[in-house]
């Protein structure tokens, strides 16, 4: 028996999360390792522009991480007590973002959404929240309404098991549609206990939003003593050491981060103004708990990772290839007369097989997702590991070396041509 029947053996589909089944290849891939910019697999080795759904900044297996990391195995790995990394990991967190002055260290981004949602519940004490088509917020029942990722691939965005009740709470808005958004905040009025939002939807192909949309997230929920979470599991200490917020010029209540600040090891954090925070236990009576919480493995690798971030390099290369790649693929797609959109900001990029600008997640289902998956497909044969669906987003690191760059657009080249020649063969 192969791996890939033992896998569809003992787990649904075969996978541990959806996103990894790759639905469109026969099999999905199978790692082996992964260093720098590249992942080894048993289809050969890639050049990874998924970085494991952006949760890594440096590139694969990177040598200040991994010696922060093997320190504190010396050192044992759970202690279940304080430690004095995870106040100085919070401290610096609070320093580069200012709407955060108190946190809670969990595992996941799920998990960090979930509590920032039950503290605006429990702060404002009222139930109803908005979210926003085709984002994500992870999976638990008050976010899986309407959502992106996986959710969305899989055609699933509102997930079975949810009941009834909690579908009720959760009133979903069209993203960056400011007038749609207000209505929505005008209708629920004053049962409205949070606005959770991606400040850049990165969970529907790339959405960036208008300057006026996040602008109106804030002015809209102060007007009616709501809470405004900004979920930036993905942007925190990607799009810059503030996150969005701080390109933006917005304040939020409450702050979700994830992905990057772990390292590349299992993390969330919710945090945001003294006065909430000090609602959540054991100061206040909204309940949060982990054995995991502020895992020493996680609390050092953050620690290496923050390190290098705060040096500005990282940021550089990375926002330089994913800016290189945009436009790569734009001149390419452009000279086999492929209409296509590409979006980039900092170290994110996605293109779409389509006319047009993308602006909503109306904008994102126009698009020609087949086409996609076949470019992606062919890709992989010529060694790049583009983002695995239409509705993730790629991203690079300070591994995506100019070199790197310009290698993965020779493959992505070939793919180009490969994928033309596909079509034509097929019409
Ligand atoms: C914006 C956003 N929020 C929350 C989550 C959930 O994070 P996790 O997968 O760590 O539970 C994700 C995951 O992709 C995300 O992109």
């Amino acid at each position: 028996m192969d791996i890939w029947d033992r896998a569809r053996a003992v787990f649904p589909g075969g996978v541990n999360s959806p996103a990894r089944a790759l639905r469109h290849l026969a099999a999905p891939l199978v790692a082996l390792g992964a260093d720098g910019p590249y992942l080894f697999t048993d289809r050969g080795r890639l050049v990874d522009f998924c970085s494991a759904f952006g949760a890594i900044m440096l590139g694969h297996n990177n040598p200040k991480v991994r010696e922060a990391v093997e320190r504190q195995l010396g050192r044992g790995w759970i202690y279940a007590l304080l430690t004095e990394q995870e106040v100085e990991l919070a401290e610096r967190i609070r320093s580069h973002v200012p709407s955060i002055r108190k946190l809670r260290f969990v595992n996941t981004g799920t998990e960090a959404t979930m509590n920032a949602i039950r503290l605006a519940r429990g702060y404002t004490r009222r139930d109803v929240i908005i979210k926003f088509d085709g984002n994500f917020h992870g999976s638990h029942d008050h976010v899986l309404v309407k959502a992106g990722s996986g959710a969305a691939t899989w055609g699933i965005p509102t997930s079975a098991g949810i009941p009834a009740d909690v579908v009720k709470l959760v009133v979903v808005a069209p993203y960056n549609d400011v007038a749609a958004f207000e209505r929505a905040v005008r209708e629920v009025g004053d049962r409205l206990a949070a606005v959770i939002a991606e400040p850049i939807a990165g969970n529907y192909g790339l959405i960036i939003p208008d300057r006026d949309f996040i602008k109106s997230l804030r002015e809209e929920t102060e007007k009616v003593g709501a809470v405004l979470i900004l979920d930036e599991v993905i942007t925190g200490f990607r799009v810059g050491l503030s996150g969005a917020q701080g390109l933006f010029g917005v304040r939020p209540d409450l702050t979700t981060l994830g992905k990057v600040i772990g390292g590349g090891f299992p993390i969330g954090v919710f945090g945001g103004s003294t006065e909430i925070m000090d609602l959540v236990a054991p100061n206040g009576p909204v309940y949060n708990a982990g054995t995991f919480n502020a895992h020493p493995v996680s609390m050092a690798a953050g620690l290496a990772v923050l390190g290098e971030l705060e040096t500005g390099r990282p940021y550089e290369v990375a926002d330089a290839a994913a800016e290189r790649v945009a436009k790569g693929i734009e001149e390419i797609a452009g000279r086999y007369g492929f209409d296509v959109v590409v979006k980039h900001i900092s170290s994110m990029f996605q293109l779409y097989f389509k006319r047009g600008d993308v602006k909503t997640p109306d904008d994102v289902r126009k698009s020609d997702e087949k086409v996609y998956l076949k470019l992606h497909e062919i890709a992989l044969r010529h060694g790049v590991y583009l983002a695995p669906s239409q509705y993730e987003v790629n991203f690079t690191t300070a591994a995506h070396t100019r070199e790197v760059v310009e290698q993965s657009l020779r493959s992505l080249e070939e793919s180009f041509r490969e994928l033309k020649a596909a079509l034509r063969r097929a019409s």
